[in-house]
Order: C-alpha cells, then structure tokens, then sequence
C-alpha cells in the first residue's frame, strides 16, 4: 500500500484589475449573463462566459424548472451550446459567477460536480485544458489554470 498525495493549483485574486484585459471582458460577460438565469426557485442567478479560440464569447445562465431536475446550470448550458454550435473549436477560458436577488453573495460560486465533470470532458475531448475563473460579488476570485484541478478523479469511460 502507498500513500499518494495530490496537488491542486490555483491562484486568488482580490480585485478584478489583476485580471487581463480579456478576462476581464469574460468577466463583464458573465456578471450581465446572470440577468438571464432562470432562477425562481432557488433565486441563486449564475452566470458564464467561455472564450473559444475563435474568439467568440459563449454564455450561459442557470434555467430552472418546476420539475426541479429538469433545469440545467449555466455552466452546462454554455459548455452545450459551444458544442452543439462550434463544434471542433476549442475553450480557452470559463468564468463562473453568480448574483442573488435576496442578498448579496459572500463567497464565489464553487462549480457542481456534475458541472466539474462536463467541463472535464470538455478539456479531453479538445485535448487540452483550459482555465476556469471563479468570481465573487465584489471582484475577487481563483483562476484554476487546469480544469482538471477542479476534479482530479473525474470519471472515464476507458
Ligand atoms: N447552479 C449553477 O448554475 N451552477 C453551479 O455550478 C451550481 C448551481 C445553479 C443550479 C440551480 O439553478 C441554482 O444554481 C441553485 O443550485
């Protein structure tokens, strides 16, 4: 029996002027993204924005349903739609925020597993990882330059 340890890294930020300029605009993306969830039943608002290598800007919002299940979270819907519409081109960047309209959000908003594993796949099926940006409320945050750092361990059919 071994012990074996993993390294996940990451980089925190507590201010959105330590961003590039592109990022930056993924950023704004996201944040005005989240005025397009769905969201009446758990009134969280998430919002995402991918940067694919042909440079256009995909984003996504949570859309819920009353068959709870049935919803999807922003960052599968924008993870789907660059797929189904630009197949082939790759992801460079994701980011991730989310809004409340009950209070104002303390933390940045940790992607769902079910999210992690999709954007995992992503990464392999383009055969290279991209980076994946959390952002808080007030401009704070973590870059993770590998989506794999999300989710060491996620599933394969192989
Ligand atoms: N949600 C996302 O859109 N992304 C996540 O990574 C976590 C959760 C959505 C799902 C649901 O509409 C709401 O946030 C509350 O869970």
């Amino acid at each position: 029996m071994k012990t074996k340890k993993l390294h996940i890294s990451f980089q925190s930020f507590s201010s959105l002027n330590e961003l590039s300029e592109t990022d930056q605009k993924l950023v704004a993306k996201a944040v005005s993204a989240c005025s397009h969830a769905y969201a009446p039943y758990s009134n969280f608002q998430v919002g995402a924005a991918l940067l694919l290598e042909n440079n256009k800007i995909i984003i996504g919002s949570n859309q819920e349903n009353s068959a709870y299940p049935s919803g999807l979270c922003a960052e599968r819907v924008a993870l789907f739609h660059a797929g189904a519409q630009y197949p082939g081109v790759a992801i460079i960047t994701l980011v991730i925020t989310a809004r409340s309209p009950l209070k104002k959000l303390k933390a940045v908003v940790n992607p769902c597993g079910a999210c992690r594993q999709v954007m995992a796949e992503s990464a392999t099926r383009q055969e290279k990882s991209f980076n994946v940006i959390l952002v808080g409320e007030d401009g704070q945050g973590y870059i993770f330059d590998s989506v794999y750092d999300l989710l060491p361990f996620s599933f394969k059919f192989e």
